[in-house]
């Protein structure tokens, strides 16, 4: 699948970058796919989620993922377990989806509640539906250079980096953010593109002195600083003409309006990186379903796009 017609210009405005434009333009990509498998008879690509407990922000954020797969035409499917299901309960419900053909994509929404060990449940996940890319297989392919079932957020980030900027190699990325589902798949696939990549995270010393090394400057903290002086990333904390990318939800880490002259591109909240990151789940469902397929006479042979980079 090739996105290459969009073009800065048709997702951005003063320096402001629409994720949701560039994400709209790749779900229309998706969605025309699934109409060419509508038309020739074959079943839609299926999403399943798996929900463990009723915490409102998973309910809201699957029943995001659902009307994304509604608008583009993949099938979906959801199961709501209840808060006490046992992790042995829970791995037979994955290995049921893991054996049911019909089933191109699983994700297990998290966290988990306390008592069951989630490095576990991921690792049950067969990998090829394992379209949230958290499964082993999928971190060591990731590792290895290949990003064909990458982990959504990240792979927003880097979407939306690579129709900014023509040349990533041998910038200057600095990630404020080294959790398992954000920062460290992200680090790899900045190294994968040949940036020169530095982590930050809540223990860094000075972390002002890294931030304005940045020409690329991730940043997903998450918190407020305090009710009076809400922002950790500020405009003296970035360098003229950098790319900034605020990852943050609800609210974002940076100063929007304080910075967006001094900046070459930001991503706002919302409205940013959070568009992106439900169509990268569907471009791995859809991936997913694909290699299932041995897609090659399903599909047209760009729709399987290995991401693989070579470094
Ligand atoms: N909880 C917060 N982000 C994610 C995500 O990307 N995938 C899953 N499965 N759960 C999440």
């Amino acid at each position: 699948m090739t996105t290459m017609e969009a073009t800065v210009e048709t997702f951005c405005e003063d320096r402001i970058v629409s994720g949701k434009k560039l994400a709209a333009h790749i779900e229309a990509e998706i969605m025309r796919e699934i109409a060419r498998l509508t038309e020739m008879n074959e079943i839609p690509p299926k999403l399943v989620t798996v929900q463990v407990g009723e915490d409102p922000g998973s309910t809201m954020y699957v029943r995001m993922k659902h009307k994304a797969c509604q608008r583009v035409g993949i099938a979906s499917g959801q199961f709501n377990l209840p808060e006490n299901i046992t992790e042995e309960e829970l791995i037979e419900v994955i290995r049921t989806l893991n054996r049911d053909a019909t089933v191109h994509g699983i994700l297990v929404q998290l966290p988990l509640p306390k008592h069951i060990n989630e490095e576990r449940i991921i690792s049950t996940i067969e990998p090829m539906k394992d379209v949230d890319g958290f499964s082993p297989t999928n971190i060591y392919r990731l590792f290895y250079g290949s990003e064909l079932l990458g982990a959504a957020t990240p792979q927003g980030i880097v979407t939306i980096l690579d129709h900014l900027c023509s040349r990533l190699q041998g910038k200057h990325a600095v990630v404020v953010n080294r959790s398992t589902i954000v920062g460290k798949p992200l680090i790899l696939m900045l190294l994968n593109r040949d940036l020169t990549v530095t982590v930050c995270h809540s223990k860094t010393v000075d972390l002002p002195s890294f931030t304005r090394q940045a020409d690329i400057l991730i940043t997903a903290i998450g918190r407020r600083k305090s009710k009076e002086d809400p922002y950790f990333i500020t405009a003296d904390m970035v360098k003229q003409g950098a790319i900034v990318i605020d990852v943050a939800t609800p609210n974002g880490d940076c100063d929007l309006e304080g910075m967006k002259d001094k900046v070459a591109f930001i991503t706002p909240v919302p409205g940013g990186v959070g568009p992106m990151t439900i169509t990268m789940l569907l471009k791995n469902v859809l991936s997913a379903y694909a290699f299932e397929r041995a897609a090659t006479n399903v599909l047209t042979s760009d729709a399987i796009d290995l991401g693989t980079y070579a470094s």
